[in-house]
């Protein structure tokens, strides 16, 4: 019933040329899919351009973060108004590379996800352990309190629109990924989380997105898990072929 979303996240890469270059190459290979939904977030300065070449194409298109002002002097920033204009469906919030090098704050995290909500923009909201949570036996809590302070006054018929993506910081860019039974175990502690805040109904819709050194050759295992809904992808969404295999997990 959730439809795997397979996301392509690719950070600070990628010339304008180079990102039509990828989204070409992706067009070209992805076949027809009626069963998963894929999507690239490309960096700010392409998504004009490929937002036009994804009209109407079975890509959707994604930015990698957003502000919560509608318009203002906030140097820097974009609008989620902004997003919109160029085709943007959805947008990423709370990434690790965001908290760690940008200081978003939960609260800011909160922010910014009603902004998208408010703006037609359905938030990925990422939430991960560190290396050194996790081996103080702490992953869980960090985790479930990064998602509740995340979702602070959503209601539920906004969650519909919400993904989570669960990314252990030591797993990104690492090649160090999660098994797919921790994984799925954090998954599953994140599923009981959305259903005390949400309802066993809405709990049971939401997809959550596992990231963190997802490739080619671990896709198919981490996706057969039954709370694993789809994969945010960074450093292997650069290629296309080692994308479009993640798009055809098996
Ligand atoms: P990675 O990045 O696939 O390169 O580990 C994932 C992410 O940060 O979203």
């Amino acid at each position: 019933m959730r439809v795997p979303l397979l996301a392509g996240n690719w950070k600070m890469y990628k010339t304008v040329g180079e990102a039509v270059e990828l989204v070409e190459a992706l067009l070209a290979g992805l076949g027809t899919l009626s069963d998963r939904e894929v999507l690239v977030c490309p960096p700010y300065t392409a998504l004009d351009r490929i937002g036009a070449l994804l009209s109407e194409k079975p890509i959707g298109l994604g930015a990698q973060d957003v502000f919560y002002e509608a318009e203002g002097a906030y140097t820097g920033a974009i609008a989620p108004q902004m997003l919109r204009d160029v085709g943007c469906t959805y947008a990423i919030v709370g990434h690790s590379e965001r908290r760690q090098y940008f200081g978003d704050t939960d609260a800011l995290v909160n922010r910014k996800l009603h902004a998208a909500l408010a703006n037609d923009l359905r938030p990925i909201m990422c939430v991960g352990e560190s290396k050194p949570q996790r081996d103080s036996g702490q992953a869980e809590s960090i985790v479930v309190a990064q998602v509740r302070a995340g979702l602070a006054n959503v209601t539920v018929a906004q969650m519909q629109s919400v993904v989570i993506a669960y990314e252990p910081i030591w797993a990104i860019g690492t090649g160090d990924t999660a098994t797919p039974d921790d994984a799925q175990a954090m998954h599953a502690a994140i599923r009981k989380t959305l259903t005390d805040l949400f309802g066993v109904e809405t709990a049971s819709s939401v997809r959550i997105q596992y990231g963190g050194s997802v490739k080619p050759d671990n896709v198919d295992e981490l996706m057969s898990q039954p709370d694993i809904d789809g994969a945010l992808v960074g450093g292997a969404s650069l290629k296309a072929d080692s994308f479009l295999r993640i798009v055809h997990f098996q």
